[in-house]
């Protein structure tokens, strides 16, 4: 197969779709591999990583969508890399179909076969392609939280491990998924008295067989949060409830509540956030404050760490994307329910459920896609 990897022009995206690794390895498959120049800047790969690799460099995007069969990448198609696709080709990539009907529409009419990172599942019910991502926000929550703390960017001028004499910062987690699990983890290695609140049982059972000498946890009712909230330095918001916006944990009206120059990393933001004075940020301007207590919601935290996010990534999507290039897409999809999951168009037909609702769109079974 021909895999083509352009370069993101989403603004603020230095991710790349393929590696160097991943392309040596599609190579090694028998595959041939064809990237943008420059590509993998962003990340710290040359061309010459990819060119030692076994890929081919061409200049343009236009190149790269001409020749391929499958176009990987990580940011859903812009309008104009959506023009390019053609039927028959195979788009592998994170797209966000629900909020976003001009891209579906779009996609539709390009008769190409898209499978969503986003929806691709594992057999434990997780999302294999979103997860390190989250590992990637979670980790990094706590240094920005510890920077926001600083004195000099508004914070209460707490440092998260304390020193002899003085206690280390309070750093409370809400959620204790992926992101908040990361995040308490790291916020405890920088000796932080951290604790997560969460509603599932079972996971405050996980996170205490494992890391109950690390971190404390507790259930999250409303008086359990406003009790830690007061008490705490830093709060990170790490809930989701699958499908849904993020419910509101603190109100405005708490903020008062809160310790003055105590910091709040909403990385939830990207599902509106769960403290009710979030509101997206980027990461040219990431944080505000709002009655002394300073906000940090970048709703794109991994682009911070480029290139660690598109290891992280490459290491998750490296094994689809060489199914998809080995056996062809429908023999992927039908080898591997949970790659099946990830299809959401093909030949101009929406095949996701959840997609099809949010949009008003009929959808094509993905059972059926796979006859079409
Ligand atoms: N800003 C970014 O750059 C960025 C990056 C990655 C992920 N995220 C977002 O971070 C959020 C968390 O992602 P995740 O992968 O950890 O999800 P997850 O499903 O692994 O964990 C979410 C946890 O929240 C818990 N929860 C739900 N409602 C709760 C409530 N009211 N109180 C306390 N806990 C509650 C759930 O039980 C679950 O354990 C998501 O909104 C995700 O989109 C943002």
């Amino acid at each position: 197969m021909h895999i083509g990897c352009p370069t993101e022009i989403k603004p603020q995206e230095f991710r790349v779709g393929l590696t160097p690794n991943a392309a040596r390895e599609a190579v090694s498959h028998g595959h041939q591999v064809t990237m943008q120049s420059g590509a993998g800047n962003g990340a710290g790969f040359t061309d010459a990583d990819y060119t030692d690799a076994g890929a081919a460099i061409v200049e343009t995007a236009p190149e790269v969508f001409e020749t391929a069969d499958m176009i990987v990448k990580v940011k859903e198609p812009q309008a104009g890399e959506r023009k390019m696709l053609r039927e028959g080709q195979i788009l592998f990539t994170y797209l966000h179909l629900a909020p976003d009907p001009e891209q579906t529409k779009d996609l539709m009419a390009s008769g190409a076969t898209c499978i969503a990172y986003e929806t691709v599942t594992d057999e434990r019910g997780g999302l294999p392609l979103l997860a390190p991502m989250s590992e990637v926000a979670g980790r990094l929550a706590p240094q920005v939280g510890a920077w926001t703390l600083q004195k000099a960017n508004g914070g209460r001028g707490v440092l998260m491990g304390g020193v002899p004499g003085v206690g280390p910062a309070r750093v409370l987690v809400i959620g204790g998924g992926v992101v908040g699990t990361h995040a308490a983890r790291i916020a405890a290695g920088m000796g932080a008295d951290v604790t997560v609140l969460d509603r599932s049982l079972p996971r405050l059972r996980y996170l205490d067989d494992v890391f109950s000498g690390q971190f404390k946890n507790s259930y999250a009712s409303a008086g359990n949060t406003i009790a830690l909230a007061r008490e705490a330095d830093l709060i990170i918001g790490a809930v989701l409830i699958p499908g849904a916006a993020a419910p509101k944990l603190i109100s405005r009206a708490q903020l008062s509540e809160l310790k003055p120059g105590a910091a709040l990393v909403d990385v939830a933001i990207d599902q509106g956030g769960c403290f009710e004075t979030s509101k997206a940020t980027t990461h040219e301007d990431p944080i505000y404050d709002v009655d002394g207590i300073m906000h940090y919601c970048v709703a794109n935290m991994p682009g911070a760490v480029a290139r660690t996010s598109t290891i992280a990534l490459g290491n998750a999507t490296m094994p689809f994307m060489l199914s998809l290039a080995d056996k062809g897409w429908r023999q992927a999809c039908e080898d591997d329910p949970h790659l099946l999951n990830g299809l959401n168009v093909h030949a101009g037909k929406l095949t996701y459920f959840a997609v099809g609702k949010a949009l008003g769109i009929d959808v094509l079974s993905p059972a059926l896609a796979l006859k079409v």
